[in-house]
């Protein structure tokens, strides 16, 4: 067996600091933290490299003497409780005295730090832990942490942290949390020299959502106020309309810290019941305060996340409140009881007669000569194949095994009508064809796109004026990097004034309409960090072709229908759609014999 040895202090610090400093953005977060927490009402934020070179955190707030700027670095070091009870009524953000020894064990740290009643800062330096230099220096009230080179000393953490823009957009993630949380607080972000973000000081909850989240989010939001003995509810949610493809308009405050909790968030989401779209995500700050008594927040090394007693209850308290706000703003459709008592036992509902008419009107003609039925065996026999009326499952593992000849031709049919809004019915030699509308078009519309953009060829449409598009920091920070990307998909985007620009050209193919949102889902695809354009660029179109598709639910007349197989008829693999769905499933004569039983 081997030998018990007690670690020494430097590994022992090093393994702490871990757990507290997970990335640039974690120091970010214990920064700003004790910026608070020291009375601060304007906190700058200057970063370099993402933060793995430099973060430096400048405060107005009262700052510390000689003695205690001496020993905030060491660990269990803190101003903020003396003993076990204080734990369960803790207003601070901090309480463990660990931060800052966990930052300066895996960094180059100074500090300078002047308090009201002194002539002269104090100038602390200190490496892996170890105090470098100290003395005197001029400075303003206040403390200036300035941190570089993280993680030079572990290797190991530096090697696991993700791309730059990944990171950085960790660091604007907590600088948003921490500036919603405070309304009163100027926080200002630069990164490389950049602004990235300018929360201003307001005393209104709304215009500071304004300000970090963009005036058309702001201006939409519903606010949310409730109370009961267990819990107060306070804060803003979008209207359903206004959810998005990702979570980062969200924000959650327990007891004035911003915590994750995914009780609550679900609460916050089954408020909506069904309004919201799948996969979409509502835009939400909210404020739960419950008594201090009743929470924990010891139980996190980051303290990303409380215990609070009475989940349960607090959670149905929380979806109440979201679902109330909603019905008074009329967002919740109520059931209308005599609607329904009439479309239950009511006399049908006549067929409009226009649409009747050119549903219909084809299906009494033609039927397939012999002939023609056994000319096109070729193709025929590849729908036959690809397709099923058991399950799109089915078709999937079978459809590797067929290659499309290159000129795919659709097979001979007969178009009848629309069922449901959402499938094209056609009469084909041996059976019947069903065909996703939608499907169609994305496959028509992912083609041509993808054609325009391989020949760096993409039509667009000019926007006399322009359109107005208001991004967060994060996003703004992603267009700015990706402008002549955006450019090669047909976005134009003027810088216009902070996070603001101006959506000047469009691709033709998808409308002015459709391109708005199309911004806002490249956008998404860009975040999530992966680096190659060449990895994300097929998925990027085939999500704005499916996005820019008609619907499920869309009418269309048999000369649009016939326009749109005609299209598909030009597409290389018709198909299918860009994800590998089928376009057509038929359904073969032989098997609605044997379903009548005439075999
Ligand atoms: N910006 C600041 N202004 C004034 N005092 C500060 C500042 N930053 C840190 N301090 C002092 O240094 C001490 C140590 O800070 P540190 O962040 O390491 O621990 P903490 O905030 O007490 O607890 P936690 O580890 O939970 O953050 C604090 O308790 C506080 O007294
Ligand atoms: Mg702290």
């Amino acid at each position: 067996m081997k030998e018990i040895t007690v670690l020494d202090e430097d590994l022992i610090n090093k393994i702490a600091a871990g757990e507290v400093i997970e990335r640039p953005a974690s120091v970010v977060k214990e920064l700003i933290e004790n910026s608070l927490d020291a009375g601060a009402t304007r906190i700058s934020i200057d970063i370099e490299d993402s933060g793995q070179k430099r973060i430096r955190i400048s405060d107005n707030g009262h700052g510390m003497d000689e003695e205690n700027a001496r020993k905030c670095i060491l660990p269990h070091a803190t101003s903020k409780i003396r003993s076990v009870d204080d734990l369960f009524s803790i207003k601070t953000l901090g309480f463990r005295g660990e931060a800052l020894a966990s930052i300066a064990a895996v960094s180059q740290v100074s500090i300078i730090t002047k308090q009201d009643n002194q002539l002269e800062g104090f100038n602390l330096v200190v490496e892996s832990g170890s105090v470098i230099s100290s003395g005197s220096v001029a400075s303003e009230k206040g403390t200036t942490i300035d941190i570089q080179n993280l993680f030079f000393n572990t290797p190991a953490r530096k090697k696991f942290l993700k791309t730059d823009a990944v990171e950085l957009r960790h660091i604007i993630d907590v600088v948003t949390q921490y500036a919603l949380l405070h309304p009163s607080v100027l926080f200002i972000l630069h990164h490389e020299g950049r602004e990235l973000l300018t929360s201003p000081q307001v005393d209104d909850m709304k215009n500071n959502i304004a300000s970090l989240y963009g005036s058309t989010i702001a201006k939409d939001l519903i606010e949310v106020k409730y109370e009961n003995e267990l819990v107060t509810i306070y804060g803003f949610i979008g209207k359903p309309h206004q959810s998005r493809n990702d979570k980062n308009q969200q924000a959650l405050f327990v007891n004035d810290r911003w915590i994750r909790n995914n009780d609550i968030t679900k609460a916050v989401y089954d408020g909506y019941h069904s309004l919201l779209f799948h996969h979409k995500h509502p835009v939400f700050v909210l404020h739960i305060t419950v008594d201090p008594h009743k929470i924990d927040v010891n139980i996190h090394p980051q303290k990303k996340e409380v215990k609070i007693e009475h989940i349960k209850e607090v959670c149905a308290a929380i979806s109440h409140a979201v679902h109330e706000t909603l019905k008074e703003h009329n967002l919740v459709p109520v059931l209308d009881v005599e609607f329904e008592q009439q479309k239950t036992f009511g006399a049908p509902k006549p067929v409009e007669p226009q649409k009747k008419e050119y549903m219909f009107e084809q299906s009494e003609q033609t039927i397939f000569p012999e002939k023609e039925q056994e000319q096109d065996g070729a193709h025929t026999t590849i729908v036959e194949e690809y397709t099923t009326p058991e399950s799109d499952v089915f078709i999937s593992e079978h459809k590797k095994e067929f290659v499309i000849p290159e000129t795919a031709k659709l097979p001979e049919m007969k178009l009848l009508g629309q069922i449901h809004k959402t499938f094209f019915v056609a009469e084909t030699p041996g059976g019947l064809l069903l065909i996703d509308q939608h499907v169609v078009q994305e496959r028509v519309l992912y083609e041509r796109f993808m054609n325009q953009f391989m020949n760096k060829n993409v039509a667009v449409q000019e926007l006399l004026r322009g359109e107005l598009l208001e991004f967060t920091a994060a996003e703004g920070v992603i267009v700015h990097d990706n402008s002549s990307l955006l450019h090669n998909f047909g976005f134009t985007l003027e810088e216009f004034e902070g996070t603001s620009y101006l959506l000047k050209t469009v691709p033709t193919i998808f409308g002015r309409q459709q391109s708005t949102d199309l911004v806002y889902e490249v956008l998404h695809f860009l975040s999530e960090g992966r680096n190659k354009v060449e990895e994300i660029q097929e998925d990027i179109i085939t999500r704005m072709a499916c996005r820019a598709s008609v619907k499920a639910g869309d009418v269309l007349s048999i000369p649009e229908m016939q326009k749109l197989l005609a299209e598909l008829e030009g597409c290389v693999l018709p198909y299918t759609c860009p994800h590998g769905r089928s376009i057509f499933i038929k359904v073969p004569v032989d098997e609605l014999e044997k379903k009548f039983r005439r075999k």
